[in-house]
C-alpha cells in the first residue's frame, strides 16, 4: 500500500518480544505504519498495548526482532547502528517520563542550552539565550528555567523534555504522551506550538491516551491493542465511525466526550 520513497518513515510488520522461553512476551506484533512529511499521526490504546515500545523502535532505542523501519528512504537498522550521522538528530523523540529522562544535575535551562550547543554548534552563551526563548515560549519562566528536574513540576518537566527534543530541529517527533502531567492552558500553549511546527514542515508520532489532543494535532490515527493495531485511519473517520468494537470501548471511555464528541 504505502511505498517506502512516498513517505519520510515507514514501519513495516515490526514485531518486539521481551524474555525468553515460557516467559516470551510479544509486546508488539506485526505492526505497520507510514508518515508524511508535515503530517502528524496518532497513536491511542490501553496501558500496556504496546505504544511506548513501538516509539522506542521508530526512534532507534530498541532492535525490533521483526520488520523494519526506513527513515527518508534508508533502512534505520540495517548498519552497525540506527540513524548513523546527521539522521539520529533528526528523528527525537519526547520520553513517557521525563523524570528518569532529565539529568539530574541540570536545570532546565542547562538540559535546554546543553542540547542547543550540541546540535548548534554554538557558544554557550547563545545556547543559553536559544534556550530562554523556546523554554519561554512553552510557558516556562525564566525563573523557573533555572530549577533543576526535582524543583520542577510534573507539566514543567515535561515541557523542558520537548523543548530539549526541539532544540535538535528534528525532521521527526515522537511524543510519549508529552501532555499527561500538563494543565489545560499548557496543553493549549504546546499543542499550538506543535500546529506551528507541523506548518513549518515537521512531522509528528503523537502517543496519547487523551483522544481530544489525539483529534486536534493528528490527521490519521492507529489504535493500538495487546501489540497490534486494531484499527487506522483518518481520525475523524476512526472517532466518529469507529469500525472495531475496541475502538468504540476506548472511545466510550473518555469521561466528557459528549464535549468533544463528534460533530
Ligand atoms: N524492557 C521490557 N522488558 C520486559 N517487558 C517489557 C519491557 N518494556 C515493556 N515491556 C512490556 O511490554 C508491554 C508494553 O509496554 P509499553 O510500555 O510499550 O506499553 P504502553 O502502551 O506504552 O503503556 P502505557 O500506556 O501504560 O504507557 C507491557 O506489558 C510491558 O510490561
Ligand atoms: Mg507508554
Amino acid at each position: 500500500m504505502s511505498n517506502a520513497e512516498d513517505h519520510l518513515m515507514v514501519a513495516d510488520g515490526l514485531g518486539v518480544s521481551f524474555g525468553s522461553g515460557r516467559n516470551r512476551f510479544a509486546a508488539v506484533k506485526g505492526v505497520s505504519l507510514f508518515l508524511g512529511q508535515g503530517e502528524a499521526i496518532g497513536i491511542v490504546g490501553e496501558s500496556g498495548s504496546g505504544k511506548s515500545t513501538l516509539a522506542r523502535v521508530l526512534v532507534g532505542l530498541q532492535k525490533p526482532d521483526t520488520g523494519s523501519v526506513t527513515f527518508k528512504g534508508r533502512s534505520v537498522f540495517d548498519g552497525s547502528q540506527p540513524y548513523p550521522g546527521d539522521l539520529r538528530r533528526q528523528v527525537q523523540m519526547v520520553f513517557q517520563d521525563p523524570y528518569t529522562s532529565l539529568n539530574p544535575r541540570l536545570s532546565a535551562l542547562g538540559t535546554v542550552a546543553e542540547a542547543w550547543r550540541v546540535h548548534h554548534r554554538c557558544s554557550m552563551a547563545d545556547a543559553r539565550e536559544e534556550a530562554f526563548r523556546v523554554l519561554e515560549s512553552m510557558g516556562v519562566a525564566r525563573h523557573d528555567a533555572l530549577k533543576k528536574p526535582r524543583q520542577l513540576s510534573g507539566g514543567q518537566r515535561q515541557r523542558v523534555s520537548v523543548a530539549r527534543s526541539l532544540s535538535a530541529e528534528p525532521s521527526v517527533l515522537v511524543a510519549d504522551e508529552p501532555t499527561s502531567a500538563i494543565d489545560q492552558s499548557a496543553q493549549a500553549q504546546l499543542l499550538n506550538l506543535f500546529n506551528r511546527l507541523l506548518g513549518e514542515g515537521l512531522s509528528i508520532i503523537l502517543i496519547s491516551h487523551d483522544l481530544a489532543v489525539i483529534r486536534y494535532i493528528a490527521r490519521r490515527t492507529y489504535v493500538m491493542r495487546e501489540g497490534e493495531f486494531v484499527e487506522g485511519g483518518e481520525t475523524e473517520q476512526v472517532f466518529s465511525n469507529p469500525r472495531h468494537e475496541y475502538t468504540r470501548a476506548l472511545i466510550a471511555s473518555i469521561p466528557g466526550r459528549k464535549r468533544h464528541g463528534a460533530g
